[in-house]
């Protein structure tokens, strides 16, 4: 039996969107059906993750959402016959659910959940130093997550990072939201065709006529909560700098994955993701608006000569840094 934070009790909308995530990764909700992306943008990271584990390692996912990165993780240790000790932390309760719901029945795995509520409903962050509570990680992984970190977060979650290894330890994380001078002209960002969904579905005149029936500042609110979704790139070299000036070395690899058009409009239309179209009401009609916009999206990617007609390339980057030099 795992320990540490479970949900209670949720909601059915939560369950749903946990539910839809996990089957955004793997077929029919199916762990040993991940979709090609997922397998194939998350492999390098494993195998640098099982070169870097021994028996009886503390591993730290940080950003562990539904558990793609987890369930890869375990099926190569289980594969291989090694034990582990896992942290798996994440801030969204939907999703860290399905996790728990997949894992929870594991020996070896803990839950935190990474944000707190304070007397007057704030919410924050918890350190990792206080999740971990003292331990030092052999390895901390962090797949797909970090471009979801504000820049100005990124100095502060690096030391983080620091103080919670290992003098042997290693950070691992994959990211394909990031920009670089690297990217191959013909591949493009992971979130680029939401990000053109949000922008084609701004100007949507139904979704306008709503929001102007807000008063400003409701429709200012909700608008800035829809940008933060797909927020915009910023450099892995924010990430870089962040990591050189918390004590770390880095090394620097990258992959081209092709993402297939299905699986795309399986992973628009997860519940919190397809929050890019409030306030349109949650239904078929604004799925439709989605879906269609989806089309023009991936159409122009592809024109552009940055996919095919079934499927656009992401541009993956994999960081790994030790304190020590490699
Ligand atoms: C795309 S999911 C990746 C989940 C998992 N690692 C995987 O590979 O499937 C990114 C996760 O990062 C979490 N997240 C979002 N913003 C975050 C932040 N500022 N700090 C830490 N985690 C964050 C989200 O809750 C989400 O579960």
């Amino acid at each position: 039996m795992s320990s540490g934070w479970s949900p209670g009790k949720i909601s059915e909308k939560e369950i749903a969107d946990g539910e839809a995530y996990h089957r955004a990764l793997y077929h029919s909700g199916d762990i040993n059906q991940p979709t090609k992306w997922h397998q194939e943008s998350s492999y390098p990271l494993i195998k640098e993750a099982m070169d870097n584990i021994s028996e009886g390692s503390l591993v730290v996912d940080y950003g562990t959402g539904t558990g793609g990165s987890a369930i890869e993780l375990l099926k190569k240790l289980d594969e291989k016959g090694v034990t582990i000790d896992l942290v798996l932390i994440d801030p969204l309760v939907s999703w860290f659910a399905k996790a728990r719901e997949i894992l929870g029945n594991r020996e070896g795995v803990h839950f935190e959940l990474s944000i707190r509520k304070n007397e007057s409903g704030q919410i924050s962050f918890r350190r990792l130093e206080e999740m971990l509570d003292g331990r030092q990680a052999d390895v901390i992984i962090s797949s797909s997550t970090l471009h979801l970190v504000p820049p100005k977060a990124m100095d502060d979650l690096a030391i983080q990072f620091a103080n919670s290894l290992s003098d042997e330890g290693v950070l691992i994380w994959d990211s394909g939201d990031l920009e670089s001078d690297f990217r191959p002209k013909n591949s493009t960002l992971l979130h680029e065709p939401y990000r053109a969904v949000r922008e084609i579905l701004r100007n949507n005149s139904q979704r306008v006529d709503i929001l102007s029936k807000l008063s400003n500042e409701e429709a200012d609110k909700s608008e800035k909560r829809l940008d933060r979704i797909f927020p915009l790139p910023f450099s892995v070299e924010v990430i870089i700098d962040s990591m050189k000036e918390a004590g770390f070395t880095s090394q620097i690899s990258e992959k081209v994955v092709e993402f297939e058009n299905d699986d795309a409009e399986r992973f628009v239309l997860v519940p919190r993701l397809a929050e890019i179209a409030a306030p349109l009401v949650v239904g078929e009609q604004r799925d439709k608006e989605i879906r269609e916009s989806l089309k023009v999206a991936l159409k122009r990617i592809s024109d552009d000569g940055k996919g095919t007609d079934s499927s656009y390339r992401s541009h993956w980057i994999y960081g790994t840094h030790r304190l020590g030099n490699f």
